[in-house]
């Protein structure tokens, strides 16, 4: 027999799917602010009223009155009175300040596109195979480049390469580096900027990334620097990299033990192999606490286990699938008898060095 449902429980449940429902169109709202420049329009400007919103940014007054609104219900924006509404700084350091290591305006930008593959995804259901890298559109590729770009411009280079022992000397002296998923390129912008002796080269499975990945090159006027298509021009097996990244990228692999056995045959005797994956733990008991597990199995099924099952016989890891133990087996499968969790900072990732 069906229990019958308990009624203070039957509130809780409403209060918190109703509150998840709410998220998610403020969510579409503030996509819509971020594409249309709205944090930044009403940064350092004090209570605005929607003309004077309309007035900064030439939209219409009628649209950005409902925003605003909708805004200040949500809690994202403060409504002083008298029709005016205003940025905190603390906002604009999540919303307004693209630069700010705390930023989610591209986050928020990435979401309509995510929410678009829900119905493919139906069929993805059915069939058991996803949708690979090699598939998305530019929208998508530019999406994933702002989730992490402020990470490879501010810390990078200063903070990270420097906690891999003895990586700094060589790419000074002149070394050859691998970004392995390199997506749009901007890991290995940032140090071939910073190492101009050093040359780099960057290998992807997406043609619309690297086609991104050559524009950022051509604006940033970098020479030594060099993406490959994997698909026909795949990292050599001649043991001649000094350093190896994967950013965030494994877990996204159909067949990640063949990418870490291809990187254990590029990579010279003393190299580096230098990984960043989604930092989870082994079960997901113990993930369960966790305030963004949601998102991230959520993101998983959307985008990196989607990928990872692209191919009938794809790993499917999944965005919380390869935890620390899991990456060890992985690394040490490869090759690799040196590996070791690297202390650094990061909202979401963890970091690991491994070596021969
Ligand atoms: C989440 S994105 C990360 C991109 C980039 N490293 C970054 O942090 O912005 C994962 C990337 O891995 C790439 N990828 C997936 N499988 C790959 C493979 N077998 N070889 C090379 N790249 C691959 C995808 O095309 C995608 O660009």
């Amino acid at each position: 027999m069906t229990e019958a449902p308990d009624p203070q429980k039957l509130q809780e449940k409403v209060r918190s799917i109703a509150t998840m429902m709410t998220g998610a169109h403020v969510a579409a709202m503030v996509a819509l602010g971020v594409r249309l420049g709205l944090y930044g329009a009403l940064k350092d400007a004090g209570p605005v009223t929607s003309d004077g919103l309309a007035d900064r940014t030439g939209l219409h007054e009628r649209w950005l009155r409902e925003w605003l609104r909708g805004q200040a219900a949500g809690g994202v924006l403060e409504y002083q009175g008298e029709g005016k509404f205003e940025l905190s700084p603390e906002v604009a350091m999540l919303l307004a300040d693209e630069e700010s290591m705390l930023y989610l305006g591209g986050n928020f930008n990435a979401l309509p596109r995510l929410m678009n593959a829900v119905e493919p995804l139906t069929e993805s259901f059915r069939t058991g195979i996803g949708f690979s890298w090699t598939d998305r559109d530019d929208e998508w590729v530019a999406g994933t480049e702002q989730m992490f770009r402020n990470w490879y411009r501010q810390v990078l280079v200063p903070a990270a390469l420097p906690a891999l022992d003895g990586t700094l000397a060589k790419l000074e002296n002149g070394a050859k580096v691998a970004d392995v998923g390199c997506g749009t390129g901007i890991a290995l912008i940032e140090m071939a900027k910073a190492f101009p002796d050093s040359e780099f080269h960057g290998y992807e499975i997406s043609p619309g990334a690297i086609e991104r990945a050559n524009e950022h090159k051509q604006e940033a006027g970098v020479a030594k620097l060099l993406f490959h298509n994997v698909a026909d021009d795949p990292l050599p097996g001649d043991e001649s990299f000094d350093l190896i990244t994967t950013f965030d990228c494994l877990h996204d692999m159909t067949h990640p033990e063949d990418a870490a056995s291809a990187i254990r045959a590029a990579i010279e005797p003393d190299g580096v192999w230098f990984i960043a994956d989604i930092n989870s733990a082994p079960t997901f008991e113990e993930n369960l606490p966790n305030p963004i597990t949601p998102m991230l199995y959520a993101l998983s099924v959307l985008s990196c286990m989607s990928s990872g099952l692209s191919e009938p016989d794809g790993a499917g890891l999944g965005t919380v699938g390869l935890p620390e133990p899991k990456m060890r087996e992985l690394v040490e499968a490869a090759g690799f008898t040196r590996f070791r969790r690297l202390d650094l900072p990061h909202p979401v990732n963890a970091f690991y060095e491994a070596r021969v």
